[in-house]
Parts: structure tokens; sequence; C-alpha cells
């Protein structure tokens, strides 16, 4: 179990993402974090439909107009606040969000 530093909250500006690895038990994994309206999100980077990568590694999640999150692979939709996907191959299932925690202006992730 490993406490991992994600970013300064201060360098998550509206509508960006920061991703960072950790591992669940054995498997390693990849989430990311980003800002909606404001507010803070994180969520493991898997998509409902097909269990890969939202993004094609290259960090891109938000769509082009920066209202919604899209599996680049077969462009399912997902809400940035709740996770939901609203449209796609998935519609009706939710991102799996992962709790953050903010200490000194510094974001961390708890492995489990
Ligand atoms: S793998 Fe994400 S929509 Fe198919």
């Amino acid at each position: 179990m490993a406490r991992i530093k994600i970013a300064a909250v201060a360098d998550i500006a509206e509508g960006t993402t920061v991703k960072f690895s950790f591992t669940r038990g054995e498997r390693p994994l990849e989430g990311f974090v980003g800002r909606f309206k404001g507010e803070l999100f994180a969520y493991e980077n898997t998509c409902r439909h097909i269990p890969i990568s939202l993004d094609y590694g290259d960090n891109r999640f938000f769509t082009n107009q920066g209202d919604a999150l899209m599996c680049q692979t077969h462009g399912a939709v997902y809400e940035p606040d709740t996770g939901l996907c609203t449209r796609g191959p998935c519609a009706g299932a939710s991102l799996f969000p992962l709790e953050i925690a903010e200490e000194d202006g510094v974001l961390w992730f708890e492995e489990e």
C-alpha cells in the first residue's frame, strides 16, 4: 500500500486532466483527475464498454466541447461530474470513481 502524489490542486485547471498510476493488489492500473465546473473528479482510466483505457495514452479525456468525457475507442460519452455514461455502447454504466484527498494544496491517492 502506498500513497501516490498526483499533482498540485492549482495545476489542475478547468477542463484539464492529470493521469497517475497505481496498483490494486498485483494489478497495475491508471487513474485520472480532472476539473469540471470548478470541481475535481477522479476515476479509474477504464472504459465500461471494454476494460481498456479511455484515452490513447495521450491524456485526452474531454470532448472538444469540454462538456463531457469520451472514450477514444468507440466514443462512449460520460458525465465528468458523475461518471455516468450517457451515450454509447455502455450507456447507463458509470466510470469507477477513485477517492482522492487534498492536503496542503496537493492531491493524493491512497492505494488499497
Ligand atoms: S472501449 Fe470504450 S466505448 Fe468501447
